[in-house]
């Protein structure tokens, strides 16, 4: 990546803001879902899993640069570990930094709910996701063969570090714009 593009894209993530999803949101994910899956959410499963957020078993964000919302991503609560069920970013706004908030937000939420863990389930052809996952402190701890489209493994990772005052040093250093 250039200079130039680094700077303009530093620029650009300054004017982030993180937000919940709502239902009014919904129109807008569904591009960068599509864009982002070959087997996407539809409308439908978005707003039941807001539904599901209202009664806290879920938790969804949006990070949007004025009106366009240009990522999201999302927590389910299991007991004492939260799964990312869902994140994604807009493909002319990847590599800005912006899934590290959205990744650094939904942490601190689990944080803040006393789960000890974070997991989900990776594409194994989904490097840069598996990156991404790596810097949170995310490790491979098994495979669901032919999880997806009973064709493609998945990995299973977890991060098992959320309780660790240490944990929270690296979140506030990877992503200091995070709300704690
Ligand atoms: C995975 C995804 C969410 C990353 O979003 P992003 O906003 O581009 O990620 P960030 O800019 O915060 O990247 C953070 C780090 O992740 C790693 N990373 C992200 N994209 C990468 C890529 N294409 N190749 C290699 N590493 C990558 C890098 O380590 C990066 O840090 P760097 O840019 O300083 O090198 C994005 O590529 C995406 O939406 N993909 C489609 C949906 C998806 O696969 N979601 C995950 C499902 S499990």
């Amino acid at each position: 990546m250039s200079v130039l593009a680094k700077l303009l894209g530093r620029q650009s993530f300054e004017r982030i803001v993180v937000e919940p999803l709502r239902r009014r949101h919904v129109a807008a994910v569904l591009p960068i879902e599509h864009a982002s899956y070959p087997a996407p959410w539809t409308a439908g499963v978005f707003q039941s899993e807001i539904e599901l957020a209202r009664s806290g078993e879920r938790h969804y964000l949006i990070a949007r640069d004025g009106a366009e919302i240009v990522g999201y991503g999302g927590l389910m609560f299991v007991i004492d570990d939260a799964h990312v069920t869902n994140i994604a970013v807009a493909p002319s706004r990847q590599r800005q930094g912006i899934a590290t908030r959205l990744l650094a937000e939904l942490a601190w939420v689990a944080i803040a709910r006393n789960c000890q863990a974070l997991t989900l389930e990776v594409r194994v052809s989904n490097v840069a996701a598996q990156a991404l996952y790596r810097e949170f402190g995310f490790a491979p701890a098994g495979v669901r063969k032919k999880y997806y489209e009973s064709v493609e493994d998945a990995i299973v990772m977890w991060c098992n570090d959320l309780a660790l005052p240490a944990y929270r040093h690296h979140l506030a250093e990877l992503c200091p714009e995070a709300t704690r």
